[in-house]
């Protein structure tokens, strides 16, 4: 058995069940572009202080190329006894240039690589997922755009719920532009995170810093950091950065298991709003009648581990001291899961919407149901100087009379109208279409087609 990179002080081999316990290679030689990245960094930046001489930079920095096309080329033997991934490139290094290998490591610890290696894959990773969201919101708005009023065709009315429980008409595209607000909110917090994260922990060492002369910013600006972590023990020993990254994940999550969640209902039978496409959808081995919306209850289901994954990071990091602790190696998996679990869910999602159809003559003839112009009658009432806690009590008894005869608003008598209140009468109660209803809510972020239009044209100029 080959000796470890740190067994100098070791008599005793490592047990077999201890050495698969702690090794992370399994799952951390996904950072070796990384890590080899900052290897390069580093040595070179040993050159120009003076600490290597040339002719070591040279030799090191063709090692770690010869490694790095290896890597890319699924060739390099990943080793387990290795234990992490910066072991194994080290001791790969070593085995292709010899000692010299050894010189790498001078002025840096494995806490500095792998606080490196990981900010350098968490920030592409939320700078990789802003992009998708962002696109996702372009296919947002271009829906809502789509189910506007064009060339003849009227605009799509949706029932609007509150407590699932029909509330108002609404335009289907104001429920996109609400989708397409969440996901802006989305991209920012990754943006956000990514700029936040943006700082390179190379050269806090173990935790102390390094007595050698090295050149944080050199290193920093190599490896494309706007700047050094400013405290050593911050810099190995934190990682809020990840966290950050987590929640944004969770975040959004949260946001696509809610539209999941609605279009697996409004595809259902029962509502019959929308079809969801053949593409992404599945069968039933039993039932030959059966079209599931597998990739929606999918992605309502993934909200379970993306949670999972913040709730993960943040309980194996509230009890460490500083500043490095192995418990931290705990921090990779969870976000290489909520990265590929939403780069997948974006895209499926950015497909799928455009190839669904809307029933537009189902689902306002929902919106009519359930009184839902009850608060415009109101409204009538209030405009014609009557107080709206008044006029709110009328209509409520309107809806009651209609509710237990099982009529609609507009279906009740002139004269049931009149008794209820005498500015009321059948013309008024047949001018609330919704369509009517909807025009009315002209106020800024209403559902009114003009205003929803603004901001379709607002969030196109802003995504263009
Ligand atoms: N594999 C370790 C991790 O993922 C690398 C850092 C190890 N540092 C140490 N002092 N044991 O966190």
């Amino acid at each position: 058995q080959e000796s470890k990179l740190w067994g100098g002080r070791f008599a005793e081999a490592t047990d077999g069940l201890v050495e698969l316990f702690n090794a992370s290679v399994g799952f951390d030689q996904r950072l070796a572009e990384q890590d080899i990245r900052g290897s390069l960094a580093h040595v070179a930046m040993l050159g120009q202080v003076g600490i290597l001489t040339p002719e070591e930079v040279a030799q090191i920095q063709e090692g770690l190329q010869g490694i790095l096309a290896e890597v890319r080329a699924g060739t390099f033997e990943w080793r387990l006894d290795r234990e992490d991934v910066h072991m194994n490139v080290e001791a790969a290094l070593r085995d292709r240039i010899g000692p010299v290998a050894g010189k790498l490591h001078t002025a840096r610890s494995r806490n500095d690589q792998v606080a490196v290696d990981f900010r350098l894959f968490t920030k592409e990773a939320a700078l990789d997922l802003a992009d998708r969201t962002r696109a996702l919101r372009a296919v947002m708005v271009r829906e809502a755009e789509k189910h506007l009023a064009s060339d003849g065709r009227e605009a799509v009315i949706l029932p609007g719920y509150t407590h699932l429980q029909v509330a108002q008409p609404i335009l289907l595209s104001h429920w996109f532009m609400a989708y397409a607000a969440m996901l802006e909110r989305d991209e920012g917090r990754f943006r956000d995170a990514a700029e936040r994260m943006d700082e390179s922990p190379l050269g806090s060492s173990a935790l102390a810093g390094t007595p050698w002369p090295i050149d944080r910013h050199a290193t920093a600006e190599a490896l494309g950091f706007a700047r050094p972590t400013a405290n050593s023990l911050d810099g190995v020993g934190s990682r809020d950065f990840a966290l950050e990254f987590l929640s944004a994940a969770a975040i959004l999550g949260a946001h696509l298991s809610r539209l999941s969640e609605e279009l697996i209902l409004y595809s259902t039978f029962e509502f019959g709003f929308l079809t969801l496409p053949d593409s992404h959808t599945t069968g039933s081995s039993i039932m030959p009648q059966k079209k599931n919306p597998d990739v929606a209850e999918l992605a309502r289901g993934k909200a379970g581990r993306l949670f999972g994954n913040l709730m993960g990071l943040l309980t194996v990091v509230k009890g460490t001291p500083l500043a490095y602790n192995k418990d931290l190696q705990e921090d990779k998996e969870g976000v290489f899961d909520s990265y590929d679990t939403l780069s997948i869910v974006l895209r499926l999602y950015a497909d799928m919407l455009p190839k669904s159809v809307w029933h537009a003559d189902v689902t306002k003839a929902a919106a009519a149901r359930g009184f839902s112009t009850a608060t415009d009658l109101a409204d009538f009432l209030a405009r014609e100087g009557v107080p709206f806690r008044e006029a709110h009590e009328v209509v409520g008894g309107l809806v009651g009379l209609a509710s237990r005869s099982g009529r609609q608003l507009w279906e009740l008598e002139d004269a049931e109208l009149r008794a209820a209140h005498p500015l009321l009468g059948a013309d008024v109660a047949r001018s609330l279409t919704v369509e009517e209803s909807v025009k009315s809510r002209q106020s800024f972020g209403g559902t009114a087609p003009e205003r929803v239009r603004e901001a379709v044209a607002a969030a196109k100029a802003a995504l263009s």
